[in-house]
């Protein structure tokens, strides 16, 4: 008889962090771009707090040459530990001990050479094993009440479909599409927050654009995209795509879908996202907020 295949619970998450931050320079020239702060904490921090606060289990780094503040950023600080827990700073200890999580939470994976996010998200293979899992990409935080891997989650335990994808969409103004990989929408849902895609297509311009459904950093993703990277092809700007890989899985019948999520997103790889970023979580900040305000205000109208 035909046995029903059952969703795979989503446990790992991949986080790829291996890129060189150009468009930080000379910030990122000796700190990964992934340390810079947003308000109080690094924006790798968001992510991170994003995935665990959704239920994931185990997060995999894929980091490069020059990203071990990241790894120590995430372990014991055994020195400021002591010293805050000798002059009774409670508080400053609690928010550091905050950032170390049991052992095996994080696996690093190196990748040697940045040869494109597909080729990061490969050189985690061995580690994601085969099991859906998502990939979150830090750049992007996301100001919201739901955690949007958390959304995304819900959706996919919902579309009760093993094997299937499901991508984080944002609509885009339609002259954005070439910044962005962007869905090919084949049929909506009925309540017009999921759709179906027949296609995906990384950076199009916006005359041969599919759709403004565009992809930001939040992915589900079955393991057979894998095999696709396999095959180490380049696409767009000389990269190793996730966007070819997924479009050729959708070419072998896998079920992907788009989901609009709810949220403000913040692209922190871009200067202006990041200082956005900045402002928005310090204004809803409860100590930061009440007193930025006016000062903004006045910094608008001068
Ligand atoms: P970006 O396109 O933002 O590139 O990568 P970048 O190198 O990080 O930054 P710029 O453009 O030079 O300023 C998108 C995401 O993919 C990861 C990056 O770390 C980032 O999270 N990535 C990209 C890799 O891990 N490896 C790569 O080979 C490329």
């Amino acid at each position: 008889g035909s046995k029903k295949v059952t969703m795979q619970r989503v446990r790992k998450a991949v986080l790829p962090v291996a890129g060189l931050g150009t468009r930080f320079l000379p910030a990122t020239k000796a700190m990964p771009k992934e340390m810079l702060t947003v308000v109080d904490r690094p924006v790798i921090q968001h992510a991170v707090q994003e995935a665990l606060a959704s239920g994931i289990e185990q997060l995999i780094f894929v980091t490069g040459r020059g990203k071990t503040a990241i790894e120590d950023h995430f372990d014991h600080a055994f020195e400021l530990e002591a010293t805050l827990q000798a002059r009774g700073k409670h508080d400053a200890l609690e928010t550091v001990e905050a950032t170390n999580f049991p052992p095996g939470t994080i696996a690093y994976v190196r990748q040697q050479e940045p040869l494109g996010l597909g080729h990061a998200v490969w050189c985690a293979r061995h580690v994601i094993g085969d099991e859906p899992f998502a990939v979150l990409l830090p750049d992007d935080i996301i100001l919201g009440d739901e955690p949007c891997l958390a959304q995304l989650l819900e959706v996919y335990d919902r579309l009760d479909a093993p094997g299937a994808n499901l991508i984080g969409v944002e609509a885009v103004e339609p002259e954005l599409t070439r910044k962005f990989g962007v869905l090919d929408i084949d049929r909506w849902d009925a309540d017009g927050t999921s759709f179906s895609a027949k296609g995906i297509v990384e950076k199009p311009e916006p005359e041969v654009a599919p759709s403004n459904m565009a992809v930001f950093g939040r992915y589900i993703l079955d393991p057979s995209v894998l095999r696709h990277l396999d095959r180490q092809e380049k696409g767009t700007g000389g990269e190793i795509q996730l966007t070819d890989a997924i479009d050729a899985s959708i070419r072998d019948g896998v079920l992907t879908y788009g989901h609009l999520c709810e949220g403000q997103r913040f692209d922190c790889g871009s200067k202006t996202g990041f200082v956005l970023a900045n402002v928005a979580y310090a204004l809803q900040d409860p100590e930061l907020g009440p007193g930025l305000l006016p000062a903004i205000k006045a910094l608008i109208e001068d």
